[in-house]
């Protein structure tokens, strides 16, 4: 028989093999002084291209002034409870009202983190005679949420419509057999890739098929869309969307996140959802927060058009350059290059130290084998002038990546 704390210790995981090497460097950095495109790692000074302050609300003079004065008058405990039992405000119906009519669905649900959200959400939805129907590259909270269905699920390949069609054929059988219903979960924005899920395409399929569609819309809330509204106003097909998810992670800078639908299906979920009903509401700083935070998406749609400038201005300086970023058609921009994974910790260590600039990198397991993508995040705050230190510094480093230059076994940051 194991023991567990044995077991651990000889098996630390995919990342956490890695931890003594990298610990404090490659992972868990500390990125210090305020939240923009320039914050000190180490003591220096870098350009910052990973964080998912998209609309760079993190620093707004208007939200940290709410913050603080939301913090001052309420404090962090207030609302004691869950929502259900001694927790409810009208702080967080406003919002939950203000939210619903930004993404155009009857009513809306606040949770306490995004990905909590998905997860119990997909617990809530399906029973054991259900089939869910999902993207092979869905985020780990989705993959999550579908662990805990206990009925059969079916994935297809990401972003393939035919496949998509082909598993809806498979399922609606099943689910004739059972008597159950079927859930079609994709994202807006896959966050590794930048490509839009194909939510025009999969909502198509309600001509042929009977189901519910799940998308969560991390990376496109606030970022695509006229008014900002997501993947589903951008793609002309928010009506097809059944229950729209979106976090206050990413452009909102904040902390949360929430579902919108139907009326009977959010009342539904306030009163099935395990991770709402049996944990404590979101305090109410962060609600005010988030309420000041949609007032300017929705009022200062300059942020949302600088974003896009600056993202353009990346992405089609990254090509002419002569760089390979995959199907992007979001904000995230990743710069696909090959090498090893040492070879990925010394380039990384040589942007960092020798161009100071941060980013974020993605390696097996991740991606396959060989495959390194350096991860960019363009923000409302960064500048054109980034834009070009950036692309010279990585036409640099890449043109050494080729040369043999990063090839050292040792990972060099430690
Ligand atoms: C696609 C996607 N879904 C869900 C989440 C989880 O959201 P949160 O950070 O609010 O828990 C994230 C990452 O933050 C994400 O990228």
């Amino acid at each position: 028989m194991a023991d567990i704390f044995e077991k651990i210790q000889a098996n630390r995981g995919p990342i956490g093999q890695h931890a003594k090497a990298s610990h404090g460097y490659f992972t868990f950095p500390k990125l210090e002084g305020e939240i923009g495109p320039h914050m000190i790692f180490r003591g220096k000074e870098k350009l910052n291209w990973s964080l998912n302050n998209y609309l760079g609300l993190a620093n707004h003079p208007a939200v940290r002034k709410a913050d603080a004065e939301a913090a001052a008058n309420f404090g962090f405990a207030m609302p004691m409870g869950a929502r259900m039992m001694s927790g409810n405000t009208n702080a967080h119906e406003q919002l939950e009202q203000e939210l619903s009519d930004y993404v155009d669905k009857e009513d809306t649900i606040l949770c306490n983190f995004g990905y909590q959200a998905i997860l119990s959400a997909i617990d809530c939805l399906v029973d054991r005679h259900d089939v869910i129907v999902y993207d092979s590259e869905s985020h780990a909270c989705i993959l999550d949420g579908v662990r805990l269905h206990m009925g059969k699920r079916y994935v297809f390949k990401h972003n393939d419509i035919e496949d998509c069609e082909k598993q809806l054929h498979r399922a609606t059988k099943l689910a004739n057999e059972t008597g159950g219903a079927i859930l079609v979960i994709t994202e807006g924005v896959f966050g590794m890739r930048g490509d839009q899920g194909k939510l025009k395409e999969i909502v198509e399929l309600k001509k042929k098929f009977n189901f519910r569609l799940l998308v969560d819309d991390a990376h496109g809330i606030g970022t695509l869309g006229a008014t900002g509204a997501g993947t589903g106003e951008e793609q002309n097909c928010q009506d097809g969307i059944d229950i729209y998810f979106g976090t206050f992670a990413k452009s909102f800078a904040l902390i949360g996140g929430f579902i919108s639908s139907d009326a009977q299906v959010v009342e539904y979920l306030r009163y099935n959802m395990r991770s709402q009903i049996f944990a404590k509401a979101l305090p109410i700083p962060l609600v005010v927060g988030a309420l000041k935070r949609l007032e300017l998406m929705r009022n200062m749609p300059e942020l949302k058009n600088k974003l896009w400038e600056i993202t353009h201005a990346l992405q089609s300086g990254l090509v002419a350059a002569g760089f390979e970023i995959g199907e992007t058609n979001s904000c995230v921009t990743p710069v696909y290059l090959n090498g090893s994974i040492p070879e990925s910790t010394n380039l990384i260590y040589d942007l960092r130290e020798n161009y100071n600039i941060f980013c974020s990198m993605v390696v097996y397991p991740v991606v396959p084998k060989g495959m390194i993508i350096l991860r960019l995040i363009p923000t409302a705050v960064h500048t054109l002038e980034d834009v070009k230190y950036t692309i010279e510094s990585f036409t640099k480093i890449v043109g050494k990546l080729k040369a043999g230059g990063y090839m050292s076994e040792e990972i060099a940051a430690t």
